[in-house]
């Protein structure tokens, strides 16, 4: 296996971190790595907000639901989509700035593959890092602690740092699961994969001294109910038009 591989094989989420600061110069190295992701047409369209502050990073670990490593990590990022560049050209420019949903999409797709180099680049200095999405649970608290303007999507938050713990690795479904050949398999295969599936992530949470878990049952119940219903709604109230 090439040594690229071998670090992406390794990725598991650490939510526990040494005291060390994550260098600057890795900071730095880390973000221009990320920004070489491909980008649609070149747009570009996310940032990253770095907060050092400490009743600012106390007020985030509140609204993330009390996820302590958010203060506790070597460096915490929020990760944005960011279409406020393309907006200030347009406004100085005198030119309507009128998008649609494809537009949103675009800046959640172009963030996520920057994001997920960014995070490649950091596990390759040996660094940890864990994604927050519960930084979605109160957007508009958000917003007004960080006073994001019009434009800026904080989509979730990013802890690096120093692993001060080494979790077992978490399955993924198998490759005939992720990778089909020419068209979409029959339903009662694609069942019978994901029944597989429930006996390895079963075997992973015994192990991990997390009981006799059922990831499909798990898959149902997150998806019986809609989830933070305010997310759309904010995002409007950001600038998007999501029609
Ligand atoms: C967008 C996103 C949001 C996440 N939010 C959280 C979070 O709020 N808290 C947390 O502990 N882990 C969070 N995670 C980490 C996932 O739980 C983790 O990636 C997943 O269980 C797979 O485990 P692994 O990363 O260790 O392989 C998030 C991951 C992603 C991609």
């Amino acid at each position: 296996m090439n040594p690229v591989i071998e670090q992406m094989r390794s990725h598991r989420s650490i939510r526990k971190f040494t005291d060390e600061e994550v260098a600057e110069t890795d900071i730095a190295a880390a973000v221009e790595a990320g920004q070489m992701a491909s980008t649609s047409a070149g747009i570009q369209s996310y940032c990253l907000i770095r907060i050092r502050d400490e009743q600012r990073l106390d007020r985030l670990v509140t609204l993330t639901g009390d996820q302590t490593k958010v203060a506790r990590c070597g460096a915490f990022f929020i990760i944005c989509g960011d279409t406020r560049r393309h907006r200030l050209l347009a406004e100085r420019a005198g030119r309507p700035y009128e998008t649609r949903l494809e537009a949103f999409l675009l800046s959640v797709v172009d963030t996520s593959l920057f994001a997920q180099n960014l995070a490649l680049a950091f596990e390759s200095m040996g660094y940890g890092i864990c994604c927050i999405g519960g930084l979605r649970n109160d957007l508009p608290a958000v917003q007004e602690l960080l006073e994001l303007p019009e434009g800026t999507y904080p989509l979730y938050g990013l802890c690096v740092g120093r692993p001060a713990d080494e979790p077992m690795l978490r399955p993924r479904l198998p490759l005939q699961g992720v990778l089909f050949e020419e068209h979409y398999p029959e339903d009662g295969q694609m069942l019978a994969m994901l029944d597989e599936f429930d006996d390895t992530m079963l075997e992973y949470f015994r192990q991990r001294g997390a009981g006799d878990r059922i990831w499909s049952q798990e898959m149902i119940e997150k998806f019986t109910q809609p989830r933070r219903t305010a997310t759309g709604p904010f995002f409007r109230s950001q600038g998007a038009n999501l029609d």
